[in-house]
């Protein structure tokens, strides 16, 4: 029972987000962090000849606007010339210090598709512009603007499913995640390539995520669809919580389940019954997958969208979306985020140092794209380790100076074949001493649980593998993949 709610828990933070300055204020207001406030521009303290628009709009073009424009939820937008002019002192800091563009990776392990890191030339190049009093320069030489397609960063989407009504957010207080299930509508099994979640106020949402309901799950089985309800509200639908086995059993080859392994000492965990489709948190992408590779959508599944709402100050509404876009041509590889955790900690008061480890074992072959790792407000470091069938090692992703308001995926430049037996091991460390300025207490003994001053211990991943396979043999706890490996040939796999 217990590892049924973590599960579940697991399903309804795993995307928590990178808090505005708000919602930190609210959450722990001794310890608010400052909201970015304009520097103004510095008088010219050296010469330059690089201007605004022929130097520097195309730089934050590429490195910015994705984030820093209208209706992104960010502080200021990098549209115009005399706001980028008012922030430039501000811009020079964040770009010089490394902190923005956000991206925490070390840059010591493997290339990352989605990279953020500036390069150095062109960061000195904002530093010089700045010093030179940021000139604006021969308005001619703009650089066409980039063209986004509005509210998403996806090409338009196919289909779009979106909360039933606009959601009244409080202007103050602590809100209960939000579902709503929502039928796709699909007739057929269906293959989507391009996914992203959305809110329509980015101020107020810290996640979404959107579950695959297959037909048959357990998962929220009796609530009423197209009707907000909270995880609490749910229970009244259903008595007891669900089964997760039935949802493996009648297994058809497409049903989705996610899965989740504890320490493989253990081996196993129980499964969720339902499907990770797309996850939104500040600063993460949408999941974008390559020709021939998408996420599958079962014929008849509902959609299950979670909605964390974190209140700033003012009343608002939200009406979050989903929107994918098909996959064209014949899919033969199958995508799933899948994830290693553990739910068995207990973080001791004052500890600066605490480490919890988890490990995911495959069970088929399948290849390797992208890692997430998700820890809350005492989260320190994280590391993903992999080990071969044949023994050999390796670090996959380091992030050393964990910041639990950037919940980022790493995307791999060159994904990595797993083979069947492949191990993914992930060590993420937890700092509950008062040294943390994030710890809302660190007088607590701090366990698992959904708000996020209580912890998680999570490493999800993405890979990609045979369409052939069904959910059944991919989900297959770490023990029956072990058993099938002593007695090869005796168990059906
Ligand atoms: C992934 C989204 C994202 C990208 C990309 C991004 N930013 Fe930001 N930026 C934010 C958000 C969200 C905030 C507000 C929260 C915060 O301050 O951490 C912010 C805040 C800032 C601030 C105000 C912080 C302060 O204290 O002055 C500056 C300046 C800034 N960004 C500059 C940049 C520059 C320059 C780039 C590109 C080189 C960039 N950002 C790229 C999301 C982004």
């Amino acid at each position: 029972m217990k590892r049924t709610l973590s599960l579940l828990a697991l399903g309804l933070v795993a995307a928590s987000a990178p808090l505005a300055a708000q919602d930190m204020r609210q959450m722990h207001m001794d310890n608010k962090p400052a909201t970015p406030a304009p520097m103004g521009a510095a008088p010219a303290t050296r010469e330059s000849k690089l201007t605004y628009a022929h130097d520097i709009a195309p730089i934050l073009a590429d490195n910015c606007q994705t984030c820093h424009r209208a209706g992104e939820g960010t502080p200021f937008s990098m549209d115009k010339y005399e706001t980028v002019k008012l922030w430039s002192n501000n811009i020079k800091r964040m770009v010089t210090s490394r902190r923005m563009p956000p991206w925490f990776e070390d840059g010591t392990t493997k290339k990352f598709e989605n990279n953020r890191t500036m390069a150095q030339a062109d960061i000195d190049k904002i530093a010089e512009w700045v010093d030179a009093g940021a000139p604006q320069g021969d308005m001619k030489d703009m650089p066409k603007p980039r063209q986004f397609v509005e509210g998403w960063s996806i090409p338009k989407p196919d289909v779009v499913w979106q909360l039933p009504k606009r959601f009244p957010i409080q202007a103050h207080g602590l809100m209960e995640y939000q579902y709503v299930i929502i039928p796709t509508g699909f007739k057929k099994d269906t293959w989507v390539q391009y996914i992203e979640a959305a809110p329509t106020d980015r101020r107020v949402v810290h996640h979404i995520v959107g579950y695959v309901r297959v037909p048959g799950s357990s998962y929220f089985k009796g609530v009423p669809l197209n009707t907000f309800f909270t995880a609490k509200e749910a229970e009244k639908f259903k008595p007891k919580m669900p089964n997760m086995v039935p949802d493996m059993a009648p297994d058809t080859g497409t049903a989705g389940t996610a899965k989740t392994q504890t320490t493989s000492s253990k081996g196993g965990g129980a499964d969720v019954p339902s499907d990770w489709l797309v996850g939104y948190a500040p600063g993460q992408t949408p999941d974008i997958y390559k020709d021939g590779e998408a996420k599958l959508i079962p014929a008849g599944s509902d959609l299950v969208m979670e909605v964390h709402y974190m209140p700033n100050g003012t009343a608002t509404t939200d009406q979050a979306r989903i929107g994918v876009v098909l996959a064209k041509g014949k899919v033969t590889k199958r995508a799933m985020t899948l994830s290693a955790d553990n739910d068995k900690f207990k973080i001791p008061p004052g500890d600066p140092n605490y480490k919890v480890d988890s490990s995911y074992t495959m069970p088929e072959d399948m290849t390797l794209v992208g890692m997430h790792a998700h820890m809350h407000m005492r989260g320190k470091d994280a590391q993903y380790r992999i080990v071969f069938p044949d023994g050999k090692r390796d670090t996959l992703l380091n992030i050393p100076n964990y910041n639990w308001r950037w919940q980022l995926w790493y995307n791999l430049a060159q994904p990595i074949n797993t083979p069947k037996g492949t191990r993914i091991e992930c060590t993420e460390h937890f700092d509950n001493s008062a040294a943390n300025k994030e710890n809302p207490d660190p007088t607590k003994t701090v366990t698992w649980g959904q708000q996020t001053t209580d912890e998680m211990m999570v490493c999800m991943f993405n890979v990609v593998f045979d369409a052939k396979f069904t959910t059944k043999q991919i989900l297959r706890p770490a023990k029956a993949v072990k058993a099938a490996e002593k007695a090869p040939g005796k168990s059906k796999t």
